[in-house]
């Protein structure tokens, strides 16, 4: 426990004793922001511990007055909403774009909003899926989230290619969670002239585990390929340079730690490079149109795609699920991401020190296993626990405790403490909640927690 980052982040004061998380709630910059949400509410009327932000984020308050917003310019105006000052809904999926290029690390005309992720996907492999001769492989990671693994073996059929024999995939080594760089590295290196494209889960939806994306944009590139990457868990959760890290595209969801609201419009990136010059092919439609003739439909018929990211859009935006995005995304900048990492890698450095502290040893029957790499470099927010023993009765009990957390079949719980909206205490909170979880799916009823400790007490 000793060399957990816990102990080098918080020092010699580290603690398992409440009071040390409530202090550090109290010393916490970003701690008002908290109360910007409508958190959901325990039986008792309790805020529960919402540590499920990395599925769907809760609601900003300042969201239900954007959609109020557009519901009544809506009912108001009817169809002048679209041109009417102050906010016509035409505009409205450019509005966020300077703030949405900020959190990525990307220029203002190298995002879009727009779709849901898996179809943003889709549209990007129509552009840079391009097989050719030998070179008419996809590259992914393993375990691959179902909808992308769909997206690739798709796009692969679409062309007439079969998936067994054009689809590689690179996972974890036996005994182990995590996919090192060099195993990608390596393949790129021996295979690379078979590989059209790479794509990648920047951050792991099962394991939580961090990639370089530097490096292994380097990487495919060296090898002639290109690099696209599914930010699902990577927006607004791990630091994102993806203009200056040379990514060719990117697609990301708003609604997990974006807190855009349920299905809420997709962002998507396209590297500056691919915006010069003669157009690249895309599946077009009209709102990816030039905006200053996308209404001249009978005087100038041909479709002319706008020279941004934007150029990629097909249908007009839905105002009502665009309308939630202003106060998530100034939210996000407002806090700033560097003030959030530190955060991030403070609040689960302190979780996984609790839970080393207080579950039983990790390598005993009724252990636990941490899928999620320990540096805080090589994670964001999430931890998973593999637990050995009835998971999905341990995050049941849990959320009857009042904290939430998610389940993934066949025995992972995913716990994501939030920088903007949790705190240390629900950070306490839960790992408390979690070993009481366990004891009672052990069969020790009433079984109690270890007596607060400091970090020096670990001798
Ligand atoms: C890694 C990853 N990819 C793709 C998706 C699918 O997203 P959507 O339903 O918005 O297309 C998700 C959804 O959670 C995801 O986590």
């Amino acid at each position: 426990m000793s060399d957990l980052p816990a102990v080098r982040l918080f020092g010699p004061g580290l603690s398992d004793a409440e009071e040390f998380a409530l202090e550090r709630d109290r010393e916490d910059p970003l701690a008002d922001f908290r109360s910007r949400f409508e958190l959901p509410a325990a039986g008792d009327g309790k805020p529960r511990v919402y540590l499920v932000g990395n599925s769907l984020g809760p609601l900003p308050r300042a969201s239900r007055d954007a959609v109020a917003a557009v519901l009544e310019g809506w009912g108001r105006e009817g169809v002048d909403g679209w041109f009417t000052p102050p906010d016509p809904w035409y505009e409205i999926d450019d509005r966020f774009l300077v703030s949405l290029g900020r959190l990525v690390g990307a220029k203002r005309h190298e995002v879009a909003v727009m779709n849901g992720l898996t179809v943003n996907l889709h549209l990007l492999l129509a552009t840079f899926y391009r097989p050719s001769g030998a070179r008419s492989k996809i590259l992914i990671d393993a375990p691959c989230f179902p909808s992308d693994r769909f997206v690739v073996e798709t796009q692969l059929r679409w062309h007439g290619l079969d998936p067994s024999e054009h689809l590689i995939e690179v996972g974890p080594e036996p005994g182990s969670s995590l996919v090192e760089e060099e195993a990608f590295e390596q393949v790129l290196a021996e295979r690379g002239e078979e590989i059209a494209l790479f794509l990648l889960g920047g951050v792991n939806f099962l394991t939580g585990q961090r990639f370089d994306l530097e490096r292994l944009s380097a990487a495919t590139r060296a090898a002639g390929a290109r690099f696209g990457v599914d930010l699902a868990h990577g927006f607004a959760n791990v630091p994102l340079r993806l203009h200056d890290w040379d990514v060719d595209f990117a697609a990301w969801c708003h609604y997990k730690y974006g807190n855009g609201g349920p299905g809420a419009p997709a962002g998507l990136f396209v590297h500056e490079r691919h915006l010069t010059g003669e157009p690249l092919p895309r599946l077009g439609g009209w709102w990816g149109n030039d905006p200053d003739t996308r209404f001249r439909m009978q005087l100038e018929p041909d479709f002319v795609p706008r020279g941004d990211a934007a150029g990629w859009q097909l249908s007009c935006p839905s105002a009502l699920a665009m309308a939630p995005l202003g106060p998530a995304f100034e939210m996000l900048v407002e806090a700033g991401t560097d003030r959030l990492r530190e955060k991030s890698i403070r609040l689960t450095a302190l979780l996984e020190w609790l839970l080393h502290r207080w579950l039983p040893a990790t390598d005993s029957e009724d252990g636990w296993q941490l899928l999620t790499p320990s540096e805080p470099g090589r994670r964001g927010a999430q931890l998973s626990l593999q637990i050995r023993r009835d998971a999905r009765g341990v995050r049941d009990r849990m959320q009857q405790a009042g904290v939430v957390a998610d389940f993934r079949e066949p025995d992972v719980v995913r716990l994501a403490p939030a920088p903007l909206f949790n705190s240390y205490h629900d950070v306490w909170r839960a790992a408390r909640s979690i070993r009481e979880a366990m004891d009672m799916s052990h069969g020790i009823p009433g079984a109690t927690i270890p007596g607060s400790r400091s970090a020096l007490d670990d001798g």
